[in-house]
C-alpha cells in the first residue's frame, strides 16, 4: 500500500512500485492529492478513497487486500498552510502517522515505511551537511508535527514490535507536484517571461529528482533498518533558489532571468541551507542519484508544457505566499 498515494511523493512511488511488478493499493483522501495523478496505472493499481486517521476502516482494507508492506506518504506538507491550521497539520502528520502504524501493526503487516522530512532537523543543520546523528530542532508547526510522528514511529516499533523504516526525505521536485513549492513556482512565472517575484532566492536546498526518491524508498523498504532509526534521503548537493531560477530560465531560452523580491513570500521562520549528508544511505541500500539537477527540471518543464501548463494546486485554486 502506498498511503498518500496520490500527492506528489507517493505518485512517483507507485509508478516505481508497478515497474517493479508489485500490485500496489494507493489509499488517499485527496486532501492535496490528485485523481489524476493516478488514473489509467493498469491492473496492477487498486485507488481506495479513505482517511489515513480512520483506522478501522484503513485495517479492513489492508486486510482485504492482504498488503505485506506500508508506504506513508501521507502528509500535511505545505509549511504556509499551517499559519492558517496548525491542528489540521497535526491531525494529518501526526495523529494518520499513529493511524496508519497501528492499523498495520493490527493487520500484521511486514514492515511500515514513514516518509518524513528534512524539516525535523531546522536550526541544527543550518550551517552543515545533515546526517543522522544530528539532534531535532523543528522551526514550525509542519515539522514539529513530522517529528511527533517520527517519535511514534519509533516508540510504536519498540512498544508494539511492529518493523517501521524511517526515512527523513529532503526536497523533491518533478511532475505532479502537488502545492506551489519552489520547483513549480518557478515554471509557473518563467514561462510566461524572463521575469520573477519570489521570497528568500539565497536559500539552498538538496533537490531530488522525485523518481530517485521514489526509488531510494524501494530500496530501504528492501534493505533498511527496521528499528525506526532515521535514514536521511537527499542528493548530497545544495543549490541557492537564485541559481534554481536561472537553470529554469535557462530551459526556457532565457539568457537572464530577473529577479524581484516579493515580502510576501518570505517565511516567518526560514532556514538557509538544507543539505543532506546520505552516507549512511549509500552505506545501507548503495542507492546514488541518476537524473542530474538540469536533466530533471528539463522533464519537469516537459511534463508541464504537455500537462496543460497546470499543477494540481491551480485546478484547487490555491493562491501563493511564502
Ligand atoms: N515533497 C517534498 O519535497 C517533501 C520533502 C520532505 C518530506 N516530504 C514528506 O513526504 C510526504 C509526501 O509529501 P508530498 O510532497 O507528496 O505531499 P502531497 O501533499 O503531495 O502528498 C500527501 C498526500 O497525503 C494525502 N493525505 C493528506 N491527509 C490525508 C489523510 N488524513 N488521509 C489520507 N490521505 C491524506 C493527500 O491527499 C496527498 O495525496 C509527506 O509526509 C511530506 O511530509 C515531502
Amino acid at each position: 500500500m502506498v498511503a498518500g498515494g496520490a500527492g506528489f511523493v507517493g505518485s512517483a512511488l507507485v509508478r516505481e512500485l508497478l515497474a517493479l511488478g508489485c500490485r500496489v493499493i494507493v489509499y488517499d483522501n485527496f486532501l492535496h492529492g490528485s485523481p489524476s495523478h493516478v488514473d489509467n496505472l493498469g491492473p496492477g493499481a487498486v485507488v481506495v478513497e479513505g482517511d489515513a486517521r480512520d483506522r478501522s476502516h484503513l485495517y479492513d482494507v489492508l486486510r482485504r487486500e492482504c498488503v505485506q508492506f506500508v508506504f506513508n506518504c501521507v502528509g500535511d506538507t505545505f509549511v504556509p498552510d499551517a499559519y492558517d491550521h496548525p491542528a489540521r497539520f497535526f491531525d494529518n502528520n501526526t495523529a494518520a502517522a499513529v493511524s496508519v502504524l497501528l492499523a498495520s501493526r493490527d493487520a500484521m503487516v511486514k514492515a511500515v515505511l514513514y516518509v518524513s522530512s528534512t524539516e525535523v532537523y531546522g536550526l541544527a543543520g543550518n550551517d552543515r551537511p545533515i546526517d543522522e546523528s544530528l539532534p531535532c530542532c523543528p522551526v514550525n508547526t509542519y515539522a514539529v508535527s513530522k517529528v511527533a510522528a517520527d517519535r511514534a514511529c519509533h516508540t510504536i516499533h519498540i512498544e508494539h514490535g511492529l518493523p517501521v523504516v524511517l526515512a527523513r526525505i529532503f526536497n523533491c521536485y518533478g511532475p505532479r507536484e502537488t502545492h506551489p513549492y519552489i520547483v513549480p513556482e518557478l515554471i509557473s512565472q518563467l514561462h510566461r517571461g524572463p521575469r520573477l517575484r519570489l521570497g528568500n532566492v539565497a536559500a539552498s536546498r538538496d533537490f531530488t529528482y522525485v523518481e530517485d526518491t521514489a526509488r531510494a524508498l524501494v530500496r530501504l523498504m528492501e534493505c533498511g533498518p527496521v528499528d525506526a532509526t532515521p535514514v536521511n534521503v537527499g542528493s548530497g548537493r545544495a543549490v541557492t533558489i537564485a541559481e534554481l531560477a536561472q537553470h529554469v530560465g535557462g530551459l526556457y531560452g532565457y539568457e537572464r532571468v530577473d529577479i524581484e523580491l516579493d515580502s510576501g513570500r518570505l517565511r516567518r521562520r526560514d532556514i538557509d541551507c538544507f543539505v543532506c549528508d546520505p552516507t549512511r544511505l549509500r552505506e545501507l541500500t548503495g542507492w546514488l542519484p541518476r537524473v542530474d539537477l538540469y536533466t530533471g527540471l528539463r522533464r519537469t518543464v516537459d511534463w508541464y508544457e504537455s500537462n496543460g501548463r497546470m499543477w494540481s494546486f491551480e485546478r484547487r485554486g490555491v493562491t501563493i505566499r511564502g
